[in-house]
């Protein structure tokens, strides 16, 4: 095969396989005539997700992309002297950013790669300003339960924001991931952010959301940067969260999918992590072993996440691809040459 005809799989950044809603793409195509406009605030978009989770509009802040939210809470929150808690094996853009606005950052370790609160709390001191939980945790897929989370919040003193990153909660099927909507309402300390980039398939246009509670949501509308965000995204995620039959199909396919790939991986003896996000966690014995795996993959145009660019060693996550990518894969893997 000629290099110019080698198909790249990109399974290195959570994107959805199966792209977005075609509804998506006719709200952009009927927008595109105005991009020359300024966007309004997207107050629509803010109603219409205040209405999907029972809160009111003031309790929805929207950003570009939930990173851009992840930084807007450090600059708004942690004063300089301040310090924000985070996880080992983690999103990374929690410590780039933290380190962006040079607040200090202190590790908690996981335990079985769950990012475990029992270990978040003998950290907390006086200083300690924001936690940042990614459940599911990206790279290594795993969730903190209901239950879980409802301990360390009740532990946890009221000035500390716990952000819990819910990224890839459409995607979970464990029955004990936590209710962060009915706990916020408890604990108004909990920060919930969720994106349009992973299971509405709209990474490229950046849309993320905080809820929030409102005298949170002004301190952080306050600090925004005028002209926030771009005139195509508030209509596409509005028919994006009106097509639920596009995210039902998804997340149909994404469990299928990602019990075949689990099952198959962990038979061919490789260390594969329980998963409940739209990918999968490898550990390996050593980073000769995971590098021969890397390189296999990427030989033959299927390009994964190499952990060691994230700092980890020794691993490698998967992004769970639709079924031919998967059959690529472990044709790949249990192949001779
Ligand atoms: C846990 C987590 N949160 C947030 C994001 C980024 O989301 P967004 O595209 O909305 O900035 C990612 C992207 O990989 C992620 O893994």
């Amino acid at each position: 095969m000629k290099n110019k005809d080698k198909v790249t799989i990109r399974l290195n950044a959570n994107e959805n396989p199966y792209g977005c809603s075609a509804d998506v793409l006719k709200a952009i195509k009927k927008n595109i005539k105005n991009v020359h406009l300024y966007p309004a605030i997207p107050i629509r978009l803010e109603q219409k997700l205040a209405d999907k989770f029972g809160v009111d509009q003031k309790n929805i802040v929207i950003g570009a992309g939930s990173v851009r939210l992840i930084d807007g809470i450090i600059q708004t929150f942690v004063e300089p002297d301040e310090e924000i808690i985070i996880f080992e094996r983690s999103f990374i853009a929690y410590e780039q950013l933290a380190a962006a606005h040079r607040r200090k950052y202190i590790f908690a370790e996981q335990t079985n790669f769950v990012c475990d609160l029992e270990n978040v709390l003998p950290l907390i001191t006086k200083k300690t300003k924001v936690i940042f939980i990614s459940n599911p945790n990206n790279p290594t897929g795993t969730i903190i339960t209901h239950i879980q989370l409802e301990k360390a919040l009740k532990k946890i003193p009221k000035k500390v924001l716990v952000v819990i990153d819910e990224a890839y909660c459409e995607y979970v099927t464990d029955k004990s991931f936590p209710d962060s909507l009915s706990l916020q309402k408890k604990y108004p300390n909990l920060v919930i952010l969720r994106t349009f980039s992973k299971i509405y398939g709209l990474a490229g246009l950046r849309i993320g959301y905080a809820i929030i509670e409102e005298s949170l949501a002004n301190i952080m509308k306050t600090g925004r940067i005028p002209f926030f965000f771009n005139s195509l995204s508030e209509d596409a995620a509005l028919a994006a969260l009106a097509d639920e039959g596009f995210v039902e199909k998804c997340a149909e396919k994404n469990s299928k999918e990602r019990e075949y790939l689990y099952q198959h991986l962990k038979q061919i003896g490789m260390n594969v992590i329980p998963s409940q996000g739209n990918f999968i966690y490898i550990v390996f014995k050593n980073d000769i072993e995971k590098e021969a795996v890397y390189k296999k993959l990427s030989d033959a145009g299927i390009v994964i996440a190499n952990m060691k660019i994230f700092g980890q060693d020794k691993s490698l996550r998967i992004g769970i691809g639709n079924k031919k990518s998967i059959k690529k894969i472990m044709y790949c893997l249990t192949s001779k040459d």
